[in-house]
C-alpha cells in the first residue's frame, strides 16, 4: 500500500516536473470572438474561415504550435461585449483575443485588451480610436480603419465622378458615422458637399422614409455605409425605389462585398472603395481563392482576407520567439515588422499597428467587384490621438 502511494507520487512529481520544463507549451490558445448571428453572421463565419485557411496551408499549426480555439458569439451587441471578452481572457485563459466585426463591440475588446495585457488581433472592425487614443503594443488589426476606404471614396466621387453634393445614409454607430466622417473628409477636400446626413439604428432595415428624403432632396451622389444582411437589404431597397436609375449609390467595398449574390441585378455597375477586389491576378490572391472555395465551397470575400491576414500575423510574431509567448517584446516586434503576403497584396503596419495598403476602386459585374484602379496608393490611416 505504502510502496504504491510512493509510485503514485513520484509519477505525479515527474508530471509536474515536465511541466514545469516546458513553459511555453505547444499549444496558443486563441480566443476567436466574432458575431455568428444577427445581420453580421456570414462576416464572422468568412473570418474564421480564413483563419482556419492560413492554418491549413502551414499544417494545421502557427509558428510551429497547435491550436486550441475558444469561441463567443458576440452578437454584434456592445451591451455583452465586455462580458463576452472577460469569458475569453479570464475563464479561458486565452493567449490571444481575435475578434471582431462591429466597432461598438471592439472598443470594449480593446478595453479588456488593455487591462489584461492580452495580445488582440482585430480582423475587421474599422474604430479609428482601436489604432487611434486607444493603440497599445498589444493592439493591432489587420482589417482597415473606418476612415480608409471612407476618404478613398470621397476623392473619387469629387475628383473623377465630378460629383457636387452628396448626401449620406448609415446606421447610428461608430463605423456608420467615422465612415461618413472619412467621406465628407475627402469629398469635401476636393470641392464637393454633403448635404444631409441621414441615419437610422442599428441593425435596423426600415429604409423607405429616408430613401423619400434622398430623393425629395436630389444630390448628385449617395454614400451609404452598411454591410451584411443590412448592405443586401438596403442595395435592393435602393434599387426598387427607382432611385439607383437617377442617383449613382457609392459606398466603401463592405457595401457590395460577400453580398453581390444576394443582391442580384440591384448592384449591377456600383462604384465602391475597399482594400481588396476580386480578380486582383496576384499569385497569393489566386491560390487563396482557389483553396478557400475548395475548401469552404464558397467564395472569399474580403473578411476571408482580414482572417487570413490575422493566422498569418500572429504567426510572424509566434516564428520571432520560436513559439514561446513569454517574449511578448520579441513576438511584439515580430509582429511589428512583419511584411504580409496577402491576398490583398503585400502590406506591412503602421506605427499604430493598423495596415497601411492600397485602397482599390471596384466595380460590380456579375457577382464580382472587378478591380477598376487604385483609388489610393499605400494610404496609412491619420492614427490621430495615438501615442505609442
Ligand atoms: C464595423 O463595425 O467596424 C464594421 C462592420 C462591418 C463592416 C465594416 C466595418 O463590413
Amino acid at each position: 500500500m505504502k510502496r504504491i502511494t510512493l509510485v503514485a507520487a513520484a509519477t505525479l512529481a515527474l508530471a509536474a516536473g515536465s511541466a514545469l520544463a516546458q513553459p511555453a507549451a505547444d499549444k496558443v490558445k486563441v480566443g476567436l470572438m466574432l458575431p455568428y448571428s444577427g445581420t453580421y453572421a456570414a462576416l464572422g463565419t468568412a473570418i474564421e474561415n480564413g483563419f482556419r485557411l492560413y492554418m491549413q496551408e502551414n499544417g494545421g499549426k502557427l509558428g510551429g504550435k497547435t491550436v486550441e480555439f475558444f469561441k463567443v458569439d458576440d452578437e454584434s451587441d456592445p451591451a455583452k461585449a465586455v462580458e463576452n471578452a472577460n469569458k475569453l481572457v479570464k475563464r479561458d485563459n486565452v493567449d490571444v483575443l481575435v475578434g471582431t466585426v462591429h466597432s461598438g463591440v471592439v472598443m470594449a475588446m480593446a478595453k479588456v485588451a488593455k487591462d489584461n495585457n492580452t495580445l488582440l488581433i482585430v480582423p475587421n472592425a474599422g474604430a479609428d480610436a482601436v489604432t487611434g487614443p486607444m493603440c497599445g503594443p498589444n493592439i493591432f488589426r489587420t482589417s482597415f480603419s473606418n476612415w480608409q476606404p471612407a476618404y478613398a471614396m470621397g476623392v473619387v466621387a469629387a475628383e473623377q465622378q465630378k460629383h457636387k453634393t452628396a448626401v449620406t445614409i448609415t446606421w447610428k454607430y461608430a463605423a456608420g458615422e467615422e465612415s461618413v466622417k472619412g467621406f465628407k473628409e475627402g469629398f469635401e477636400a476636393k470641392g464637393g458637399k454633403v448635404v444631409k446626413e441621414l441615419n437610422l439604428p442599428f441593425p435596423g432595415v426600415e429604409f423607405q422614409a429616408l430613401l423619400t428624403e434622398i430623393a425629395s432632396t436630389r444630390p448628385d451622389a449617395v454614400y451609404a455605409f452598411f454591410a451584411g444582411g443590412g448592405a443586401v437589404k438596403f442595395v435592393k431597397d435602393y434599387d426598387a425605389s427607382g432611385l439607383k436609375a437617377r442617383i449613382p449609390l457609392y459606398g466603401p467595398g463592405f457595401l457590395t462585398d460577400g453580398t453581390l449574390e444576394a443582391q442580384g441585378s440591384s448592384a449591377a455597375g456600383m462604384l465602391t472603395t475597399l482594400h481588396y477586389a476580386d480578380e486582383l491576378n496576384n499569385p497569393v490572391d489566386r491560390q487563396f481563392r482557389l483553396a478557400y472555395a475548395k475548401t469552404f465551397k464558397l467564395q472569399p470575400d474580403v473578411y476571408a482576407v482580414q482572417g487570413y491576414d490575422a493566422a498569418q500575423l500572429l504567426a510572424a510574431g509566434l516564428n520571432a520567439v520560436k513559439g514561446d509567448l513569454s517574449k511578448r517584446d520579441a513576438l511584439v516586434k515580430g509582429m511589428e515588422s512583419a511584411r504580409l503576403n496577402s491576398p490583398r497584396g503585400t502590406w506591412t503596419l503602421s506605427k499604430a499597428h493598423n495596415p497601411v495598403q492600397d485602397i482599390y476602386l471596384r466595380k460590380v459585374d456579375g457577382n464580382a467587384n472587378k478591380l477598376v484602379g487604385v483609388a489610393a496608393k499605400q494610404l496609412a490611416d491619420p492614427a490621430r490621438g495615438c501615442r505609442m
